[in-house]
């Protein structure tokens, strides 16, 4: 039976004898989860309808009416709380023509002229993950902020800098808070040079050798906020280049996020000691009345694996797919949706853990001073005095051992057994050996000198206007 006047369930039914198994439907409907693209299915239908009038096929009396009901649709889509499966809508684009051929009848089945799924999902993903985005730009500012303003609160706090998790030398909380400020703001423009090349409208690609009609496609592009339309059809449609780079900035902030996590879980620990969260983001133990949990720095760490695993899903999605449009294309969505959208919430939380942070100064200064964080500086002090810096490496790394050996810290032993291995050592030596004078030592662009944390602070307040 040939169904010309009513709403057809599929777009594609006329060649074909009976309809699709249930099961087959149950592999190949992808409405529950690409619903989230019904807004940009609607805003590219609007623009595709002025297109197509500009082209000579649609009367101007037609696309005000086609105008007018994608916009009602707009709305009566918003007001929905689930996707409308009982619709039997294949996917979001056919139930927007579903929709709008029960609206308008023939005039409804016009608008499909010339545009293919292909070209039209290919618009809704750019369009979706160009909004999402910006949206996760613009958290990864707030975050920023909030560093800054911790690094703002602890300007004068010295805090132990680690490496291999060993005590190594001393810094500034504010500079290890402005670390993980500059990690960000790569991520940051990451994403805006991801949406620079994403800003392409593929429309007008059509299935994949490009529409038939006399599209102005720079004018179609531009009405739809992009810089320009894509310049081939067939890669237009093939492309989700845009999806994996968006994928791989948000796999590197999560990973960004899993570190600052970490080490707050690290500090955050009874032997550290070094910082409280807030109780609004730590949690308890059922059975152990005395637990913080870190939770949400847990899961700041846990959620980078499952964004990981997002970008690695549509790599191998993509991975050796002919050219043009193929059904594997359709598992696009779910792994970038998840990925925006966990990435956004990890970002937000983030956020409000470093508001919430409050640092021991004491202990922190207490441990930026252990573990013979000053040794390098001993060696710096010996240099001066004409020593070779391997040799004083090594006659300072005696006087560890000797410390360690007496219990005791490097300026606690006195001047005749620091010179009894380092002879060029004179009486100021002390004076060298003290946090300050370690911390005000390191006054190089980028490091840790009070000066020079100031000034990059300014410099990071003013690059986000905050
Ligand atoms: N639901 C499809 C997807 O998300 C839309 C494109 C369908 N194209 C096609 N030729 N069957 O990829």
């Amino acid at each position: 039976m040939t169904n010309t006047d009513h709403a057809p369930h599929s777009l594609w039914g006329g060649r074909f004898a009976s309809g699709p198994d249930a099961l087959f439907r149950a592999i190949n409907d992808s409405l529950p989860f690409d619903w989230r693209l019904v807004r940009q299915d609607i805003e590219g239908s609007r623009a595709w309808a002025k297109a197509l009038a500009r082209a000579g096929v649609l009367a101007g009396e037609e696309v005000a009416r086609l105008d007018g009901a994608l916009a009602a649709l707009e709305t009566e889509a918003m007001s929905l709380a689930a996707p409308p499966v009982d619709s039997g809508a294949e996917d979001v684009h056919t139930w927007v023509e579903q929709k709008l051929v029960a609206a308008l009848g023939p005039l409804g089945k016009k608008l499909h002229t010339g545009r293919s799924r292909n070209d039209q999902v290919a618009t809704d993903l750019r369009l979706w993950t160009r909004a999402a985005i910006d949206e996760r730009a613009a958290e990864i500012r707030e975050l920023q902020r909030a560093l800054i303003r911790l690094a703002d609160r602890e300007i004068d706090t010295p805090f132990p800098g680690y490496t291999h998790l060993q005590p190594a030398q001393p810094v500034l909380l504010a500079h290890w808070a402005l670390a993980h400020f500059e990690a960000l703001d790569r991520d940051r423009t990451r994403l805006a040079d991801a949406r620079a090349r994403l800003n392409r409208c593929p429309l007008g690609s059509a299935a994949l050798a490009g529409t038939a009609y006399p599209i102005d496609r720079e004018a179609l592009a531009k009405d739809l906020g992009f810089d320009a339309p894509t310049p081939n059809s067939l890669d237009g449609v093939a492309d989700r280049d845009f999806a994996l780079e968006a994928l791989g900035a948000c796999a590197v902030c999560a990973i960004h996020l899993s570190r600052l996590g970490e080490e707050l879980i690290i500090y955050s620990t009874r032997e550290f000691g070094m910082v409280e969260m807030d109780d609004a983001v730590t949690s308890g133990s059922s059975i152990m009345p005395q637990k913080k949990n870190p939770d949400a720095c847990e899961l700041l760490r846990g959620k980078a694996g499952r964004i990981i695993g997002d970008l690695v899903a549509l790599l191998v999605t993509c991975k050796g797919l002919p050219l043009a449009y193929n059904k594997d294309l359709q598992e696009d969505k779910e792994p970038l949706f998840d990925a925006l959208d966990h990435l956004g919430v990890c970002l937000r939380i983030a956020a409000r853990v470093i508001d919430g942070c409050s640092f021991d100064r004491t202990r922190c200064r207490a441990a930026a001073l252990a573990g013979f964080a000053n040794a390098t500086e001993l060696a710096d002090y010996l240099v001066g005095q004409g020593v070779p810096f391997r040799d004083a490496h090594e006659q300072v790394g005696a006087l560890v051992r000797l410390a360690l050996a007496r219990g005791v810290t490097l300026e606690d032993l006195p001047l005749d057994d620091l010179r009894a291995h380092a002879p060029a050592v004179k009486g100021d030596v002390f004076g060298r050996l003290t946090l300050e004078s370690t911390l005000a030592k390191r006054d190089v662009t980028g490091g840790t000198a009070p000066a020079r944390v100031r000034a990059a602070l300014a410099r990071a307040r003013s690059e986000l206007g905050a």
